[in-house]
């Protein structure tokens, strides 16, 4: 496993939209290992392939002790509407309130490409809401309704 650089708001990568898994093989592993590596290491709850500069449909969330591998993800549903601070380890100096969905169902493959389905809601969901909006170039930045400067 190795730490890979992150990615920051301002470089084109972050904004192209990802391709589709195909293969799910040593490199996809590899890219996952490494971007747990990263993500354990930058201390933050997602991380997703763009942000070290792999234009692929895959993300990592950790949350509440739970940790997910998603490849291929997708919104099924979502229902509810609920506004929360984000962050984003390829955003420095910024926070910002964004709303989102409160209660979504997802369906992603895992690294061996198996099919799986995860229902949640409140920060939860919005962590996976976050990380897929990476997938299509989009930052938290584009949608908050109140910038939240950091303090120190
Ligand atoms: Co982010």
């Amino acid at each position: 496993m190795a730490r890979r650089n992150i990615v920051k708001m301002g470089d084109a990568l972050l904004r192209k939209k990802c391709k589709i898994v195909e293969k799910f093989d040593a490199k996809l592993h590899q890219l996952l290992d490494d971007m747990w590596d990263t993500l354990d290491y930058a201390d933050g709850l997602g991380l997703a392939a763009p942000q070290v500069g792999i234009l692929k449909r895959v993300c990592i969330v950790q949350y509440d002790d739970m940790k997910f591998e998603l490849v291929n993800p997708r919104l099924v549903s979502s229902s509810g509407k609920c506004v929360d601070q984000e962050g984003c380890l390829s955003v420095s100096g910024f926070r910002g309130l964004v709303e989102r969905p409160e209660v979504i169902d997802i369906e992603y493959f895992d690294r061996h490409g198996n099919k799986q389905t995860f229902h949640a809601e409140g920060y939860f969901a919005r962590v996976f809401l976050h990380e897929m909006d990476h997938l299509d170039g989009i930052l938290f930045a584009d949608k908050m309704i109140r910038k939240l400067v950091d303090q120190d």
